[in-house]
């Protein structure tokens, strides 16, 4: 397949070609991704939670996201790769925000970078990446790393007020330069209000239809525990297969069952004399 452009992402949104967006956080699944013929691969911060084990997105470090992103990088030939920017590292200045996102660029190969909210401040930042000539896909609605001051991982645009914000947000974001938008936790007709005033493509995740779709690789493999978002489908059960493997295994080599004949060598006669001959030699040395 070719590689995915900005070019052919906006051609898609203009002939309402659905957009398909998914997580990856590591080779194979980037590979996985590819082969299913993805259209973009986010290395999003929620890795923090579904591959890291931290209890929030705003855990990761810059140096643990370029790891990320770089497996991901080698393991991705034609989908368009977006990493986010983790929490704190754009926070201080626009200068902060370009030399974190050059390095995304450079030292783990993304083709655009992501970044949470549309205040006036990271419009700010997205405007000084997109001048240092990086690509930017802004994230409006709900924003884990900013959770908190949004009263918690919940819907937004569900009030009048926020409803107001949310709009406010994607057109700035808009304005500010970003190629594309993630949408996240917003009512459909919230979305589908500002939906025909943008003019980049929108990936929804909990927010309808939108332009095309992202979701956590882990929620849609179903290898996420506990409950998930509503917005979340699961499209298999890798969690539980993995565990029925591991525990088949564990009972096999507790049995003796594992490893049978055919996983293990064979060496012909002399080999076998002379490791008996060594071992012996060494018995009595050691004796
Ligand atoms: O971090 C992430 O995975 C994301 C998606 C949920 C859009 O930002």
């Amino acid at each position: 397949m070719p590689k995915m452009t900005l070019t052919r992402l906006a051609e898609m949104r203009a002939q309402r070609e659905p957009i398909v967006m998914v997580t990856a956080y590591d080779y194979p699944e980037a590979r996985a991704a590819e082969r299913a013929g993805v259209d973009m691969v986010l290395v999003g911060d929620s890795g923090a939670q579904v591959k890291l084990g931290y209890d929030s997105t705003v855990r990761v470090s810059v140096d643990e996201m370029i790891m990320l992103a770089s497996a991901v990088h080698r393991g991705t030939e034609s989908a368009f790769l977006v990493c986010d920017l983790p929490f704190g590292s754009i926070e201080v200045s626009d200068a902060q925000a370009v030399e974190t996102a050059v390095r995304f660029v450079r030292e783990a190969g993304v083709d655009a970078v992501k970044l949470e909210g549309g205040n006036e401040t990271k419009s700010s930042r997205i405007r000084a990446i997109v001048a240092a000539g990086i690509p930017v896909v802004g994230h409006v609605g709900l924003t884990p790393q900013t959770a908190t001051a949004l009263g918690g991982l919940r819907a937004q645009g569900r009030t009048e007020e926020s409803a107001r914000r949310v709009v406010r947000e994607a057109l700035a974001v808009q304005e500010a330069g970003a190629c594309a938008m993630v949408i996240e936790a917003v009512p459909t007709e919230i979305v589908d209000a500002v939906l025909p005033q943008l003019r980049v493509p929108v990936i929804g995740i909990g927010a309808g239809p939108s332009d095309g779709q992202v979701l956590v690789l882990q929620d849609l493999l179903g290898v996420t525990e506990g409950r998930t978002a509503a917005f979340v489908k699961r499209y298999g059960s890798i969690g539980e297969a993995s565990t029925e493997a591991i525990a088949a295994y564990a009972a096999e080599v507790r049995s003796g069952a594992f490893p049978a004949a055919e996983h293990q060598y064979g060496a012909g006669e002399e080999a076998v004399r002379a490791a008996r001959e060594a071992a012996g030699a060494a018995s009595g040395e050691n004796d």
